[in-house]
């Protein structure tokens, strides 16, 4: 199907039941419940979307809820979709689109990722400084949508600084830092090698994860202010003597998750 139709025919259901929205949040494992604050929410889940995929990660509810948090219309989506899920990319960055329908102007964009970066500790909050990916595609390949954005669009700052000095302001009020680092992306499912690592912290990584970067190049594209946080919840492949598991990742996850969403709580309250 045309992907501009794709889009119109989600965009059509979801507004008719969600409405409009104005701040757009991705909530990434283990935040999902944070779309519990919202007032007066209206929910719907992903497999009633036209055109849209169906969430397949354990722990992602599949669901876009929509309503009132300190005065503004909020649109949150209970889990994402990921490459490794077998989507494609405009697969994955279909739900930013239609919440650009939806009226958003400001992304928030949150995960959970390892960390290459040596001082970091598992169950550190990061905000995204920038992005890079080691998946080889993009998301705005193919023809392209000039209702959203130009054919070459500007990424030299994909993450808006104002956003991410007020992310620090938040956390420095509520008691805590945050760090601040770049964010690399690989396709997944499998965790990365050791050598992987290495290679990607001689680039610049300081964290990876396998999201994010698609959903961010396509918010940019389409001229929203994007503010990306992750958590750290676990040290990347060969850092230390032990492997990886997807159960390390939700355990801190877990444990983080308060924090984690009194800093989103708190940086939408404060937005402009
Ligand atoms: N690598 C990739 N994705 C992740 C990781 C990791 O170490 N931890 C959580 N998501």
């Amino acid at each position: 199907m045309d992907e501009m139709k794709r889009i119109n025919l989600a965009a059509d259901k979801v507004m008719a039941e969600l409405g409009h929205a104005e701040i757009g949040v991705i909530l990434g494992s283990g935040l999902g419940d944070f779309a519990g604050v919202l007032r007066n929410a209206a929910r719907i889940p992903y497999s009633e979307i036209p055109s849209f995929p169906r969430s397949t990660v354990p722990g992602h509810a599949g669901m876009l809820v929509c309503g009132e948090l300190h005065g503004r219309r909020v649109v949150m989506m209970q889990g994402r979709f990921h490459y490794y899920e077998g989507y494609s990319m405009k697969d994955v960055t279909l739900p930013v689109r239609v919440m650009q329908k939806m009226g958003v102007k400001t992304l928030i964009v949150t995960n959970a990722c390892g960390g290459v970066n040596l001082d970091y500790e598992p169950g550190d909050l990061m905000v995204i400084s920038d992005i890079f990916s080691m998946t080889g595609v993009n998301p705005l390949m193919g023809e392209n949508l000039d209702e959203f954005g130009p054919r070459f669009p500007d990424m030299s700052c994909v993450f808006d600084r104002e956003l991410r000095r007020l992310a620090h302001a938040c956390a420095a009020e509520q008691g805590f830092s945050l760090r601040e680092g770049v964010y690399c992306q690989f396709p997944g499912p499998c965790y990365e090698t050791p050598a992987e690592i290495r290679m990607v912290r001689i680039l610049g990584a300081d964290a990876v994860g396998m999201s994010t970067v698609p959903e961010a190049i396509a918010a940019r594209h389409g001229g929203m202010r994007v503010l990306g946080v992750s958590c750290i919840t676990n040290m990347a492949a060969g850092i230390l003597d032990q492997p990886l598991c997807h159960e390390e990742v939700t355990e801190t996850a877990g444990r983080v998750k308060e924090k984690f969403k009194s800093l989103l709580d708190g940086v939408i309250a404060k937005l402009d």
